[in-house]
């Protein structure tokens, strides 16, 4: 038996993000979890902002934001920039967090995350109590420590935070599966064993 409710945003878990947005002088975070990817390419995003944010108007006028990735580290953080407003105060200069120059924008990137997507607007809809600005992905920038000499992401390192309605929760650093596992022959799976086992002993 299910429990039928009003309709809602219930759909979990979902990122929450913190977003940057001004330029390297003059710029403010704010938290957003109305976020995803809506393309692969060219690579797509939307974020869902509120009017009355003091972030709405910067990216309005900017035309520019960018979305940096919480991690348990960064997770207090992020809280706190979803409840204290830009218009009270340097939430950058209050966190102690540090600013990172973007390639494609003036935006600054949160140094702390470790990864972040440098997004340009390319249309803005209103919705009702929320304004999606859709935007392209137009750089990613992924910490180096994170990254193995194949190129590949360790995304069970970085600790992400997962929201669910109204609270974060700690995510597994270890998959569960792969994209396309429940398919695989059995060769790709002693295959990918052996890979999984070596990658262990070289950390040790
Ligand atoms: C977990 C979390 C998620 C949030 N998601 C959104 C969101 O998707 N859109 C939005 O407009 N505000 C969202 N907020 C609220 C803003 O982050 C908050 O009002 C913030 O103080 C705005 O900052 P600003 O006034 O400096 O722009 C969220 C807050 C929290 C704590």
């Amino acid at each position: 038996m299910k429990v039928t409710s009003k309709p809602g945003p219930l759909m979990a878990p979902l990122p929450t993000v913190m977003v940057s947005c001004g330029d390297m002088e003059n710029s403010n975070i704010l938290t957003i979890a109305w976020t995803g990817i809506i393309n692969s390419d060219p690579p797509m995003t939307y974020i869902s902002v509120q009017p009355k944010r003091y972030s709405y108007e910067i990216i309005k006028k900017s035309g520019e934001f960018v979305i940096n990735v919480t991690t348990e580290e960064l997770v207090k953080a992020m809280d706190y920039c979803g409840v204290k407003s830009g218009r009270d105060v340097d939430k950058f200069k209050e966190l102690g967090l540090h600013k990172e120059k973007a390639e494609q924008l003036a935006v600054p990137m949160i140094a702390e995350s470790p990864v972040n997507l440098e997004c340009k607007v390319i249309e803005t809809k209103e919705l009702g109590s929320h304004v999606m600005f859709m935007a392209e992905i137009v750089a990613v920038h992924v910490d180096d420590r994170y990254v193995d000499e194949k190129g590949a992401y360790d995304f069970g390192a970085m600790k992400f935070v997962a929201f669910n309605h109204g609270k974060y929760y700690r995510m597994g650093t270890k998959p569960l599966g792969f994209f396309g596992y429940s398919i695989m022959k059995p060769k790709t799976a002693k295959r990918k064993r052996r890979e999984a086992h070596e990658a262990r002993n070289k950390k040790k």
